[in-house]
C-alpha cells in the first residue's frame, strides 16, 4: 500500500494465476495449457514476420486475423473482435457491456476472474449455484439481470451445457447480454457461434491459448452482433488501440488456417482425457464429466490440498482451489500420455 495509490486500488482483489514454475523438469498439469506444440505453420508465419517491418505499428484492426476467423466460422469480420488473450477480451466486455443497474449473473462455481473484473469495474453481481452434479441450470437465470456470463464447458468443473440449453436461455433472456466463454469448447462441445446470427445479445469468446497451443502468444477473440463488437472496439480504442502485435496477428491467423494440426492435437487431448478419467476412476477418484482439456476430480479418502502438495513433492503440479464447494477437488490438465502416466505413478 502507498499514499500514491488511487483510492480504489487498495480495494481491488486481483486474480491469482496458476503457478508458472521456473523449474522445467516439473510435470505441469496446473494451468490448462496444451501439451502439444503449436501449428508449425503458425511458427513459420511468425518467423517470416521477424523483419524490419517491426519498426512499424501493427494493423490496429488485426484485419488478417479477423478474416482467418471469419473464414473458419463462415461469419463476417464485423462480427469479430480480437484481443490479447480472452482475459483482455472479457475485460473489455465487462467494461463495455455489463455495467448496468441490475447485477451480473454467473455460476457460484466458475472462472475466478469474473468477480475480479466486477471489482475492477464496480459491477454488482449475483452468483447462481450450480446443482448437486455441478451442472448449470439455465432456468435459474430467469431473474432481473444486467448480463449473464458463464464458461462452456464450465471452469474449473469441465461440465458442458448443450447448445439447446443455451438457446433456451437466450429465448427467455432477450434484454441483456449473454456471454458464453468458450475457452475450452474445442475439446468436446458445440460452439454457440452457430447462434449469433439469431440472437443479437449473444457474445461468444474464445482463445488460442488452449486448443491452438498458443497461450504464450496471448490471443483471444469474441464473436457476436456487430453492435456488441462495436462496444468492445470503443473500449479497446479508448485503452490500447494496438492490442495485437505483428507476430500475434500472423501467428494466430496461420493457426486458424492449419485445420489439420488443430484436429490432430485436439483429438489426441480428448483421447488422453478419456484414458485418464478411466485410470483415475480405477484408483477410486470421482471425476466430473469433462468436455475440456482438464478434469475435476476428488478422492473420497484423500484431502485434496494434501494430495496436491504431495504430488508437487513428486514433481507433478495440479491446481487446487481453496473455495467453497470445491475444496476437495483437484483440477488436472490433460497432458501427453507420458505426463498422465507420471501423474498416475506419483499417485501410486
Ligand atoms: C474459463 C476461462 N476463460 C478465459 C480464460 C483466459 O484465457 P486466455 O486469456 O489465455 O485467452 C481462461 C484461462 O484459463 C479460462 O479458464
Amino acid at each position: 500500500m502507498s499514499k500514491f495509490w488511487s483510492p480504489f486500488v487498495k480495494n481491488l482483489t486481483p486474480y491469482v494465476p496458476g503457478e508458472q514454475p521456473k523449474m522445467t523438469r516439473l510435470i505441469k498439469l496446473n494451468t490448462n495449457e496444451n501439451p502439444y506444440p503449436p501449428s508449425p505453420k503458425a511458427l513459420e508465419a511468425m518467423h517470416a514476420e521477424l523483419n524490419d517491418l517491426l519498426r512499424l505499428y501493427p494493423d490496429p484492426n488485426s484485419d488478417g486475423l479477423k478474416q482467418a476467423v471469419a473464414d473458419y466460422y463462415g461469419i463476417q469480420p464485423a462480427q469479430i473482435f480480437v484481443g490479447n488473450g480472452s482475459d483482455e477480451v472479457l475485460g473489455h466486455a465487462f467494461h463495455g457491456l455489463f455495467q448496468h443497474e441490475q447485477p451480473l449473473l454467473f455460476p457460484d462455481v466458475t472462472y475466478s476472474f469474473y468477480p475480479v473484473y466486477c471489482g475492477l469495474y464496480g459491477i454488482a453481481f449475483e452468483t447462481i449455484p450450480v446443482d448437486e452434479q455441478f451442472q448449470i441450470r439455465v432456468e435459474d437465470y430467469a431473474r432481473p439481470n444486467g448480463g449473464i456470463i458463464f464458461p462452456n464447458p464450465n471452469a474449473p468443473t469441465g461440465c458442458l451445457l448443450p447448445l439447446a440449453a443455451i438457446e433456451r436461455l437466450l429465448q427467455h433472456n432477450t434484454e441483456s447480454v449473454v456471454l458464453v466463454d468458450e475457452a475450452y469448447i474445442d475439446f468436446g462441445g458445440q460452439s454457440a457461434i452457430a447462434l449469433v446470427d439469431r440472437y443479437p445479445n449473444l457474445l461468444v469468446t474464445q482463445t488460442l491459448s488452449k486448443s491452438r497451443s498458443l497461450a504464450g502468444l496471448r490471443v483471444g477473440l469474441a464473436v457476436g452482433h456487430p453492435d456488441l463488437i462495436d462496444a468492445l472496439e470503443r473500449v479497446k480504442n479508448s485503452f490500447n488501440s494496438y492490442p495485437l502485435d505483428r507476430l500475434a496477428i500472423v501467428g494466430a491467423a496461420a493457426a486458424f488456417n492449419d485445420r489439420e494440426h488443430f484436429e490432430q492435437t485436439r483429438q489426441a487431448v480428448i483421447n488422453s482425457r478419456e484414458q485418464l478419467v478411466g485410470d483415475l476412476q480405477a484408483r477410486g477418484f470421482e471425476v466430473l464429466p469433462s468436455a475440456a482439456n482438464f478434469i475435476f476430480a476428488r478422492h473420497p479418502q484423500q484431502d485434496a490440498a494434501q494430495l496436491a502438495a504431495k504430488l508437487r513433492d513428486q514433481g507433478v503440479i495440479v491446481r487446487h482451489f481453496k473455495l467453497p464447494r470445491i475444496e476437495q477437488f483437484l483440477r488436472i490438465t490433460i497432458g501427453t500420455p507420458e505426463q498422465n502416466q507420471a501423474l498416475l505413478d506419483a499417485l501410486a
